[in-house]
């Protein structure tokens, strides 16, 4: 694996067509799933600052905070219950351009205004979601949520 990461400017198509491969780079060869979070994370967060790019894994039936950058975060969220609960439970994505306008959405921070989250699947089984925000609002659009799905899918891959 890379020991550096390079990181760029530019348009957010730019930044994801960079980081993309160093995240495939990354995950080559190491099989422990939280270690591979840990950098993802970090390198999501190198690349784009946002405000928090982290992991909730799904243990005994609800959603238990794993590797992340950014701000501290609550550490369980149950089914169905805020963004991430409900991206877990309606198994797609979800997009919120405004975190207040989300009912039930947990504010982990008070800068936070924009989320997204993504399911990561293994098979047919979600393991866990992807969850980042933004202390912007609309930061997220479906540029995001293509490049992001396929980090989803490298990680469902480990
Ligand atoms: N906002 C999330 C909680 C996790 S923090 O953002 C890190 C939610 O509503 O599920």
């Amino acid at each position: 694996m890379a020991e550096q990461l390079n990181v760029v400017k530019g348009d957010k198509i730019e930044q994801y067509e960079n980081i993309l491969p160093q995240i495939r780079g990354l995950l080559e060869g190491e099989p422990d799933l939280v270690a591979n979070l840990a950098n993802v994370a970090a390198a999501l967060k190198s690349q784009f600052d946002w405000l928090w790019v982290g992991f909730y894994l799904i243990k005994s039936e609800e959603l238990v905070l794993g590797p992340f950058q950014g701000p501290i975060a609550c550490t369980r969220i149950a089914y169905g219950r805020g963004v991430c609960g409900t991206a877990w439970k309606k198994q797609e994505v979800l997009l919120v351009d405004d975190v207040e306008q989300f009912a039930g959405h947990i504010a982990c921070s008070s800068e936070a205004r924009s989320e997204i989250v993504l399911p990561i699947f293994s098979g047919q089984t979600c393991i866990g979601v992807l969850d980042i925000d933004s202390a912007h609002l609309a930061t997220f659009d479906a540029v995001d949520e293509k490049y992001l799905r396929e980090v989803v899918d490298l990680i469902a891959q480990i």
